[in-house]
């Protein structure tokens, strides 16, 4: 239940919502997705199956997955008039600068489906959301390369299309490698939804305004794309870039000691997991699948990657402090080898996560009593004083 509880600071605080679609045990490193352990949805499920469950509560018959998967696909198109919108962007705008305002501007593209009040209309937006979003992902990508805009094909699985839409070109088709299209996939999945993160909550308060759906994931992609955030997979990339080899790997572990240096080690840490981060281990050994397909298992950013975890995993340090990888840390590098640009990680991040926003944003606004409403602070500022005069000041 939505609650009171107290923690470190020694004010209390309230629990922001209750909900039936994620858990999380912080200590021990579980996440479960409507009572399901994320290791086995990721090994066993695929990115669809895991959307179905997340909207409406329960693995689907083979004929409901059927008709799911048929929904989407049938929605994967842009309106034509989209691609005007993309075209006013310069071309070097960040992919998720892109998103943000294209997905703010589905509002105003299908607005058969922004009234929240009809059962239908959420229903048509959250299939619209989930199956639009890795056009539009890809097309941020196509723009800002200055490549041809690739259109979605029906033939295609989820993860196969985003892959085919942003890497084949006029003069070559592309085809999905197997491996990398159930890597591509098992990132979706790993990424679909984490309870009341910074994002989902935006998207959440967002939605108790009667905000229409375009308008809340608009606003949750504009939180997501933050470095401490969904923004910690480009972040984390970046860095181990900088360490470049791993003889320079301790002088970024005292950087990341030093309470004069504001420099954190991306990839590393999480609010609430303090044992570790459960999606991190499927997606190690999604890197090591993908690198060993590629022929580049000794990719040096990986070796740094491995070595930097090994070396903080046996610091006291990072120990006291209950710091270990979070999901971020291998996947940028996955993303990397499959020929993405970093600018594209967060905007990949946001293609998985909008089943995880809807699905809470459907929750929210299911039921009234769910509001998040107006959260309240406390108040540490000025009492009350009388106006004075500039003269006399
Ligand atoms: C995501 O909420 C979610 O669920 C988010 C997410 C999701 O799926 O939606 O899981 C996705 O955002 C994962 C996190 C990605 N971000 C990063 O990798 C960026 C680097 N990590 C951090 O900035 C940080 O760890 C946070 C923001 C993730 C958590 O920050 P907190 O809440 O301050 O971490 P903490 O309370 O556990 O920190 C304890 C101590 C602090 O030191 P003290 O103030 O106690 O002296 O550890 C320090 C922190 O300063 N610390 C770090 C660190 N993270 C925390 N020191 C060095 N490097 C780090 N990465």
């Amino acid at each position: 239940q939505a609650g009171v509880f107290t923690y470190d600071p020694g004010f209390t605080s309230t629990a922001s919502c209750d909900s039936t679609i994620t858990f999380i045990d912080g200590e021990k490193g579980e996440l479960l997705h409507r009572g399901y352990p994320i290791d086995q949805l990721a090994s066993k499920s695929h990115f669809l199956e895991v959307c179905f469950l997340l909207l409406y509560g329960n693995l689907p018959t083979s004929e409901q997955l059927e008709d799911f998967e048929n929904r989407v696909t049938s929605h994967t198109m842009l309106h034509e008039q989209m691609q005007y919108f993309f075209r006013g962007f310069r071309r070097d705008a960040h992919p998720m600068a892109v998103m943000v305002g294209v997905v703010g501007a589905m509002s105003a593209f299908y607005h058969d489906s922004t009234d929240i009040s009809d059962p239908w209309q959420r229903e048509v937006a959250s299939i619209r959301l989930i199956a639009k979003m890795p056009t539009i992902a890809a097309w941020a990508y196509k723009y800002s390369i200055g490549q041809p805009f690739v259109y979605p094909r029906n033939d295609l699985d989820y993860a196969s299309n985003f892959l085919r839409m942003c890497f084949s070109v006029p003069a070559e088709d592309y085809v999905a490698n197997p491996i990398l299209s159930r890597a591509m996939d098992r990132i979706f999945t790993l990424h679909a939804d984490h309870e009341q993160n910074a994002s989902t909550s935006t998207v959440r308060l967002a939605s108790s305004s009667g905000a229409n759906p375009f308008a809340c994931i608009a606003a949750g992609i504009a939180c997501l794309w933050g470095p401490a955030h969904g923004g910690a997979n480009q972040a984390c990339l970046e860095m181990l870039r900088e360490i470049g080899t791993p003889d320079r790997i301790p002088e970024y572990i005292a950087r990341a000691k030093d309470k004069n240096d504001p420099f954190r080690l991306m990839g590393f840490g999480h609010r609430v997991y303090k044992n570790h981060d459960p999606r991190a281990t499927v997606m190690k050994q999604s890197a090591d699948e993908v690198l060993d397909l590629l022929g580049i298992e000794n990719n040096p950013t990986l070796q740094t990657a491995k070595e930097l975890e090994r070396i903080a995993l046996e610091d006291d340090y990072f120990r006291e402090k209950k710091l270990f990888p979070n999901v971020d840390f291998y996947s940028g590098i996955i993303l990397d080898a499959m020929g993405f640009p970093q600018s594209m990680f967060t905007p990949i991040f946001a293609v998985a996560r909008t089943v995880g926003w809807i699905s809470q944003w459907k929750e929210q606004i299911s039921d009234p009593q769910h509001k998040i409403g107006r959260p309240r602070q406390l108040y540490l500022g000025e009492t009350a004083r009388d106006y004075v005069d500039v003269e006399k000041r």
